[in-house]
């Protein structure tokens, strides 16, 4: 059978004929069609942080849907979820005097972030500050922006010339960092836009004092911080925005994947008082030109607002500070697999398991071999450019974290290399 769907990130003339469809879905497993359940490892692709099947989210949505399924928020138009949304996000954001203003995903909120950094310092009357510094292993999108400040080379390649004027820095190196600041100039850069765990680009956990030292270089050089919490927010990192573990406050904070958990897609900046200013101030002065279609779609908000109520009500934005060592505990062990260079994990409800280069180089896409052999043993993980990444619903438990260290086990013993897998010790 052949498919006329064009897969996201896939290698189409591989995918097409062995698609994996996947018919439903509750708390941390889905189904495929003849029934059998997986671990949801990545809790789709790192936003179902609520887990599946919650009908009090379907509930709200459909109640919405009903009354007034959407309308635009252009100029003077708003709706009550949105207004409400935007009101609970800006008092629970580490932002000062926040404003909120949404898209329908990560990728347009940080076109919108990196746009808004540009145009304030354009109001500003510092027209030279377009330049945009992001990080090595980064991952912001697939938009024009985000696909220009990407950390991740073969994101970035084979566009052509791309959007914006950009520098990637070190990923753990703070003095790497200052050197791009001074090698661009400080006084031409716009903002610096920083995962605090980079999770699409690999899961690389922050090294000590680097998040701190950056937005301190940002403050001295009037630099914008915006931290992309498109997947460290929503509890993946134990709090709202995984930022507040730095104890930092930035000057704009994306956010999308858990803030509906996926149930309907939405995103957004919320965005300090300050770089709001501009557009806030005074009327008749200026309109900021900006803004997709379904910005503060009613639907979409109310599912988010249903979303924010389970988090609070369950306690689960703490609880994915609470699962990083139990996650850690259970993937740890795996260090000693032969074929594994490294797992990182223990900051965060997050992880990955790299594969040593000689598996790479001597297993054809063995990232993918890898999450299809841990598919087989009824656990759905990511692939990554060298190994898994894991990053499952807040509500998992220890019998799933169990099963999906087993079931990444399985898979790695599975890799078709030609030298046997040596028994582990004491086995
Ligand atoms: C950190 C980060 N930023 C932005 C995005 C883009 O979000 P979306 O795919 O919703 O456009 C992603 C997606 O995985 C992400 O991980």
């Amino acid at each position: 059978m052949s498919t006329r769907l064009w897969h996201p990130f896939s290698d189409m003339a591989a995918v097409d004929g062995n698609e994996f469809v996947v018919d439903r879905a509750e708390g941390a497993y889905v189904y495929d069609e003849a029934g059998r359940a997986y671990l949801d490892g990545c809790a789709s692709l790192w936003y179902c942080n609520v887990g599946h099947g919650r009908q009090e989210i379907v509930d709200a949505a459909m109640r919405q849907m009903s009354k007034l399924e959407a309308y635009s928020c252009f100029a003077d138009i708003a709706n009550r979820p949105a207004l409400e949304l935007a009101d609970r996000l800006a008092d629970l954001a580490p932002v000062d005097d926040a404003k909120v203003f949404f898209g329908s995903g990560g990728a347009d909120a940080i076109d919108t972030a990196v746009k808004l950094a540009r145009a304030y310092w354009q109001a500003r009357g510092e027209h030279q500050r377009v330049h945009v510094v992001s990080r090595e292993t980064g991952y912001h999108g697939t938009h024009g922006f985000g696909t220009s400040i990407t950390g991740i080379p073969p994101n970035r390649d084979g566009w052509g010339v791309l959007p914006g004027e950009n520098t990637v820095a070190p990923l753990h190196d703070l003095d790497g960092v200052e050197k791009v600041f001074a090698e661009v100039g400080p006084e031409r850069i716009a903002a610096f836009v920083i995962e605090p765990v980079t999770g699409a680009g690999g899961v690389h956990l922050p090294t000590d004092g680097y998040v701190e030292g950056v937005a301190e270089l940002c403050r001295r050089h009037g630099v914008l911080l915006v931290i992309d919490a498109v997947i460290c927010g929503f509890g993946r990192l134990g709090t709202w925005f995984g930022i507040e573990r730095f104890g930092v406050r930035p000057d704009m904070i994306t956010f999308a994947k858990g803030v509906t958990s996926g149930y309907l897609p939405l995103g957004g900046v919320i965005v300090s008082g300050e770089v709001a200013a501009p557009w806030w101030t005074t009327p008749g002065e200026r309109t900021l030109r900006h803004g997709p279609t379904y910005s503060g779609h009613p639907t979409c908000c109310a599912a988010g607002l249903a979303t924010l109520d389970v988090y609070e009500r369950e306690n689960l934005i703490a609880r994915g500070g609470e699962l990083e060592m139990p996650l850690f505990e259970a993937l740890a062990p795996l260090t000693s697999h032969p074929y594994v260079h490294e797992v990182r994990a223990g900051f965060g409800f997050l992880a990955a398991v790299e594969l040593e280069q000689d598996v790479l180089d001597g297993v054809r896409d063995a990232p993918n071999v890898l999450l299809r052999a841990a598919r087989k043993n009824g656990v759905l993980v990511r692939g990554l450019g060298k190994g898994v990444a894991v990053s499952p619903p807040l509500i998992a438990n220890d019998e799933d974290l169990a099963l999906l260290a087993e079931a990444i086990r399985g898979g790695l013993d599975a890799l078709p290399l030609e030298a046997p897998v040596p028994a582990a010790p004491g086995a």
